[in-house]
C-alpha cells in the first residue's frame, strides 16, 4: 500500500498506473469502520485498482468546535486500510487542498441542497462538493463509492457530476449496521455508553415508519414519529421527513409510481446522528 500526501506525487504514481486500469475511488473522513471497508471491498471487486482518501475537510463542517471534536485516528486507519488491501491512500493536509483559502466553491444543485441536512448545516453541501470535485479532479477515477447513510450528500454529488460532466460512474452502497440495526457511523465512537444503548431504537423506529407507510398517509407518519421520540429521554428528534427519492422535496400525499425515502436526524447527547430507509 502507497501513502501519498501530495497532491502531485498521488496523480504522478496513479498517471503511471492507469494506462490498463480502472479505478475504484473511497473519499473518507477517517475514522474508518466496517463500513468504510466495505465500500472499499466492494471497490477492489469492480476494479483494478482502489484509491482512498482521507481528509477531514474543514469547509463541511458547519461548527468549528465539531471539526476540532471530529475523530482522528490515521495510525489505525492505515492500518485497517492495510488488511483490505487498499492501494493508495491519498492523506493529505488542509494546506495542501485549500493552500491559504479555506473556502467553498458555492454550487447550485437544484435545490437539492435546501432540503433536510442543508436546512440545518449552512455551506455544508458547498463544502463537500469542493471536496470531491477537488478529488475527481486528482485521483481521475473510473468510480467512486459512497455509501447511502448520507443519501442527501450522495444524490448531491450524483447532480455535481452531471452538471459539472465530470468523467465518473457514482455508486451508491446500502448502509452498514451494527448488530443492532445503528447505522455506522464514525461519531458512533463519541456516544456515551447510556446514549449508545438508546441509539438503536433510531434505526426500530425508521422501520416502523415503514410499515406505517404501507397503509397511512405521510403527515400520519411523521406524527407518529415525533410522539414516539418525545418518551425517549436521551435521543432529541431534528427531524424525520418522508421525501421524494429523485427530488428530497417532503411529501404530503403518496403516488404509487415513485420512491420514497424516510429521513431523519437525531441528537443522542452531543452527537448528531443521520440515518434513512427506503419506503
Ligand atoms: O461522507 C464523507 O465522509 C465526506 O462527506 C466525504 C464524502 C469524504 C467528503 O469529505
Amino acid at each position: 500500500m502507497l501513502v501519498f500526501a501530495k497532491k502531485k506525487s498521488v496523480q504522478q504514481k496513479i498517471e503511471s498506473l492507469k494506462k490498463a486500469t480502472s479505478i475504484g475511488f473511497v473519499p473518507t473522513m477517517g475514522a474508518l469502520h466496517k463500513g468504510h471497508l466495505s465500500l472499499i471491498e466492494r471497490a477492489k471487486k469492480e476494479n483494478d485498482l482502489v484509491v482512498v482518501s482521507v481528509f477531514v475537510n474543514p469547509t463541511q463542517f458547519d461548527k468549528q468546535e465539531d471539526l476540532i471534536n471530529y475523530p482522528k485516528t490515521i495510525e489505525k486507519d492505515l492500518s485497517l486500510l492495510k488488511s483490505v488491501f487498499c492501494d493508495i491512500v491519498f492523506a493529505p493536509s488542509a494546506h495542501e487542498i485549500y493552500a491559504n483559502n479555506i473556502t467553498s466553491q458555492a454550487f447550485d444543485f437544484d435545490g437539492l441542497e435546501f432540503q433536510m441536512e442543508g436546512k440545518f448545516r449552512t455551506g455544508h453541501f458547498d463544502g463537500v462538493g469542493t471536496i470531491v470535485k477537488r478529488l475527481f479532479e486528482i485521483v481521475k477515477p473510473t468510480k467512486a463509492y459512497f455509501g447511502e447513510k448520507d443519501f442527501q450528500q450522495l444524490q448531491i454529488i450524483r447532480t455535481m457530476v452531471k452538471k459539472h460532466q465530470i468523467p465518473v460512474k457514482i455508486v451508491g452502497c446500502d448502509i452498514y449496521r451494527e448488530d443492532d440495526g445503528l447505522a455506522m457511523s464514525s461519531r458512533n465512537t463519541r456516544l456515551t455508553k447510556a446514549h449508545r444503548e438508546a441509539a438503536p431504537f433510531i434505526y426500530k423506529t425508521l422501520k416502523q415508519a415503514k410499515v406505517k407507510f404501507g397503509t397511512e398517509n405521510a403527515l400520519d407518519v411523521v406524527g407518529w414519529v415525533e410522539n414516539e421520540f418525545k418518551k425517549q429521554p436521551l435521543l432529541e428528534l431534528e427531524y424525520f421527513e418522508i421525501a421524494d427519492e429523485e427530488t428530497l422535496q417532503t411529501i404530503k400525499n403518496k403516488d404509487i409510481k415513485q420512491k420514497y425515502r424516510a429521513f431523519i436526524a437525531v441528537f443522542a447527547g452531543e452527537i448528531r446522528l443521520i440515518d434513512n430507509i427506503s419506503l
